[in-house]
This record gives structure tokens, C-alpha cells and sequence, in this order.
């Protein structure tokens, strides 16, 4: 029988208890690892855990509150108490925001850092400890968007909430590339999970349907796996998203011009 590339080894996802979080923790199950599940909605944490079991590994769910120091405290806390250590952290666990700069509050925009960015740095701090006892070979997966390589109209309080994320998953890289520990960066395009129905809407505005074809979390979640397993420093998913951000990076005045007319049809209902 093949070796399955995880085997034996822990992976601890946030955001696990529906969309990329929950296809995420069944992708790396298949590959024999051991899941630690975190998020806040516990019923559903153990209908996934659950569902890793069925695959014949170990799964740990931990209700979690990212944004809670106590919550992602006890998180680290039980994870080394079930396996010891950690070798795999993703940092999946993400709240959207739609609306014009000017429509958005800052209420709303610290929410949305406060789970995106400043859950993640959190998180990972926490569970550095644990990856150092697996080392070399651990990782960080950082969960971004294509948002977060180029701004477009009405998605900017998101996307610069993974733009930071980006930049600090190129910093830690370097920081933790002598230690052994790989740090990557995965960035879906529009994928069909419950983001936008629970995403934060600036006052009177609400997206209609994106004239797009969503991926599926499970395709992210390959995807996913697929990057860890060869350590691959950036992914970046769907062919428009990679357009974008190819065409942002050679052309970004044109480009400018294109977002402008193409993804701006969105208006104040
Ligand atoms: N869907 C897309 O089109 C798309 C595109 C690009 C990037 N992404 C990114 O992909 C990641 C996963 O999103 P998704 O599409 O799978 O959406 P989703 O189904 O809404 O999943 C978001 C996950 O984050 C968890 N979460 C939110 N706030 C949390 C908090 N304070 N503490 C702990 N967990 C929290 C949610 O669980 P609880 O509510 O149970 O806590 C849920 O499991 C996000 O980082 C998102 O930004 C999504």
C-alpha cells in the first residue's frame, strides 16, 4: 500500500467547522494526518470531526474564538496534550467585508482585521512552540485571496486585511526558514462556501451574483494539500484570479482601467 504523505502527522486548521476550513481538514485526513479542528460553532466542528474519523485518523475539535487570547490559549493547550506537538498550522479562519471605503465602519473594519490578521498572528505565536517540536518540517499555511494581491472596488477593507497577511507570511518565511519551518501562502479565487452570506455588508449595500465560476472548497482543498506537500512558497487559485494578479503585477494602470469598468457594476441597492 502507498505511503500517504501525511501520515502520522498533526494538522491544526482554523475556520474548520464549514467551506475551505472543513474540505481542507477531510483533504489532509486522506493524506493519514490527524486533524485539530478550531472554530466557534461547535456542532458543526463535530459533524467534522466526524467526518475525519470516518477516514480512520484522529480528529481533536476545540471550540475557538480566534480573537479571544484565552480561547486560542486553551487551543495550543489541548493540542499538546492529544499529540505533543504540531506539524502543519493553517490559518484559515476568515470574516468578509463588502462595501465602498466610505460606506463601511471602522467597527466593521476592525472586526474584520481583528479575525483575518491580528486572529491569525495570534494563532500562529501561540502554536510556534509546537511547530519548533516538529521541526524541520513543519509549516504555516496561510489562507489569503486573489483580493489580497490586487484592490478592486468595494473589496478593499477585505482584501487589505489579507494584503497585511501576505507581507507577514514574507516575513516570517525568512524568519523561520533557518529553523526549518516552511511558511505558505495560499490564495483562493471565488469559491462556493457560506463566505458571502456571512461576510459584513457596509450599510445598504449587498453584492449581487458574481457572473464568475466559483471553485469548490474541496478543489481549494487539493490544492491546498498539493502546495503543502511540495512545500510550494505561493499558490494562487483560479485562472481569473491568476490573470489578475499576473496582470496587476505588468500592468497595473490597464488593469486599473479594467476593474474600474468590469467589477464595478455593483451599486447601492
Ligand atoms: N469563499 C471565497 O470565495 C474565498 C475566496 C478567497 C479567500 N477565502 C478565504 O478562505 C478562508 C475560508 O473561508 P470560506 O470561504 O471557507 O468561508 P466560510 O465557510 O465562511 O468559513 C469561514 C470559517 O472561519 C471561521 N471563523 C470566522 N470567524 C472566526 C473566529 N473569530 N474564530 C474562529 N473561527 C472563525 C468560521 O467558523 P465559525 O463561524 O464556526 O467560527 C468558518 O469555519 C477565509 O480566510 C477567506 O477569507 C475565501
Amino acid at each position: 500500500m502507498a505511503t500517504k504523505a501525511f501520515q502520522e502527522k498533526v494538522v491544526l486548521i482554523t475556520g474548520a467547522s464549514s467551506g475551505i476550513g472543513r474540505a481542507a481538514a477531510k483533504a489532509y485526513a486522506a493524506q493519514g494526518a490527524h486533524l485539530v479542528l478550531a472554530a466557534r460553532r461547535e456542532s458543526h466542528l463535530q459533524d467534522a470531526a466526524r467526518e475525519v474519523e470516518a477516514l480512520g485518523v484522529r480528529a481533536l475539535p476545540v471550540r475557538c474564538d480566534i480573537t479571544r487570547e484565552e480561547d486560542v490559549t486553551r487551543l495550543v493547550q489541548e493540542t499538546e496534550r492529544a499529540f505533543g506537538g504540531l506539524d502543519i498550522l493553517v490559518n484559515n479562519a476568515g470574516l468578509g467585508l463588502y462595501g465602498p471605503v466610505e460606506g463601511f465602519s471602522e467597527t466593521q473594519l476592525r472586526q474584520v482585521f481583528e479575525i483575518n490578521f491580528f486572529g491569525l498572528v495570534r494563532v500562529t505565536r501561540a502554536a510556534l512552540p509546537l511547530l519548533r517540536k516538529r521541526a524541520p518540517g513543519s509549516q504555516v499555511v496561510n489562507v489569503s485571496s486573489v483580493l489580497g494581491h490586487r484592490g478592486l472596488p468595494l473589496l478593499g477593507g477585505y482584501g487589505s486585511s489579507k494584503a497585511a497577511v501576505n507581507l507577514l507570511t514574507e516575513s516570517l518565511r525568512a524568519e523561520l526558514a533557518a529553523e526549518g519551518i516552511s511558511v505558505l501562502l495560499v490564495s483562493p479565487g471565488l469559491t462556493e462556501t457560506e463566505f458571502r452570506d456571512s461576510r459584513l455588508n457596509a450599510e445598504g449595500w449587498k453584492q449581487d451574483a458574481i457572473p464568475l465560476n466559483a471553485m469548490s472548497s474541496e478543489a481549494v482543498a487539493n490544492a491546498m494539500v498539493r502546495a503543502s506537500r511540495r512545500k510550494r512558497r505561493e499558490t494562487v487559485l483560479t485562472l481569473p484570479g491568476r490573470v489578475m494578479v499576473l496582470a496587476n503585477r505588468w500592468m497595473p494602470s490597464l488593469f486599473d482601467r479594467v476593474a474600474r469598468r468590469v467589477v464595478n457594476p455593483a451599486r447601492k441597492p
